[in-house]
């Protein structure tokens, strides 16, 4: 089977969701746009002009890049296409490290191709009962720089233009703040009906505790958060204060040997296709 990969517009996000669709996963149309304007949007189409396969590469500097959205759509399953697309958007990455959450089904093929598996990420749903009185405060635009160094001390790569997105994008951000010092910050964002909770970056958990809690109460009903596995008291809080263990996909690199940066202080992506 022969496939033409190229590089797509956000003319062709009809074509995206479609696909998305076609693989039981929902249309999501501002993840897409957000996608479209921070990374690289890779596609398959075969002889016939169709859109079937997608791969995402967002980059952040030269040390990091996050590989979402690969999916190919099931008539062409199995021939050979998932492995060309990825192999296609890595050669373009130019970073260090590749980082992705992988699926069940997606896990594979990343292994196959040589990524290894750092962790798992678990998502959670459920009304999330923070303080009565919130302990953290809206972001100004002014805490951007506070928030940069905090970011890319914890992520290990510069990610401004999601930063600066992050504003807009998101439906509240906040940060905490101990004396003079931004110690953590948080968002909320609508992926369709469900509000999702994410980025939380913060020193230790407690201040990570304190912004779920605040960013969930301010949101007034179900919420979503994905936690990465590697602090258990802070997802175990996080059921304690009403939310349920739903799903969980794997955190795999490749490149090197670790991920950039303090993971032990990330405990949640923006979104798993951002990192
Ligand atoms: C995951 C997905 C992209 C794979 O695409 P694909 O075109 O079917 O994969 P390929 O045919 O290129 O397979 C590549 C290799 O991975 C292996 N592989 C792929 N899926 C596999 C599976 N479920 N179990 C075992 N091996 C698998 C293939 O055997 C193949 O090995 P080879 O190259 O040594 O022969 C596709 O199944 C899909 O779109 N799934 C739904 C969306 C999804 O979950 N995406 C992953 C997001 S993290």
């Amino acid at each position: 089977m022969t496939w033409g990969i190229g590089v797509l517009t956000v003319d062709d996000l009809p074509g995206c969701l479609a696909l998305a669709q076609d693989r039981g996963w929902p249309a999501e149309d501002g993840k897409w746009r957000l996608l479209f304007e921070l990374g690289t949007v890779f596609g398959a189409r075969n002889t016939r002009g169709e859109l079937v396969g997608t791969a995402v590469l967002t980059r952040y500097g030269n040390s990091l890049s996050v590989l979402s959205m690969v999916l190919v759509a099931a008539r062409h399953g199995g021939q050979g296409l998932g492995r060309r697309l990825v192999t296609h958007a890595l050669a373009g990455a130019r970073t260090r490290t590749v980082a992705l959450f992988a699926t069940e089904s997606g896990r594979p093929l990343y292994e196959k191709l040589g990524f290894t598996a750092v962790e798992a990420l678990h998502t959670y749903i459920g009304t999330i009962s923070g303080h009565p009185e919130p302990r953290s405060r809206p972001a100004l635009p002014e805490d951007i720089t506070a928030i940069r160094a905090l970011d890319a001390a914890i992520v290990g790569a510069p990610r401004e233009a999601l930063l600066q997105r992050l504003f807009l994008f998101a439906t509240q951000l906040q940060v905490l703040q101990h004396d003079n010092d931004i110690v953590g910050y948080g968002a909320v964002w609508r992926n369709l009906d469900q509000l999702m909770i994410g980025p939380v970056l913060a020193t230790d958990r407690h201040a990570a505790a304190t912004l779920i809690g605040d960013l969930a109460s301010g949101a007034d009903g179900s919420v979503r958060v994905d936690l990465l596995d590697h602090d258990c008291r802070l997802r175990e809080w996080v059921q304690d204060a009403g939310a349920t263990l739903r799903s969980s996909t794997t955190l795999m690199i490749s490149g090197s040997p670790s991920l950039p940066g303090d993971r032990s202080r990330w405990y949640s992506p923006m979104m798993q296709a951002l990192g």
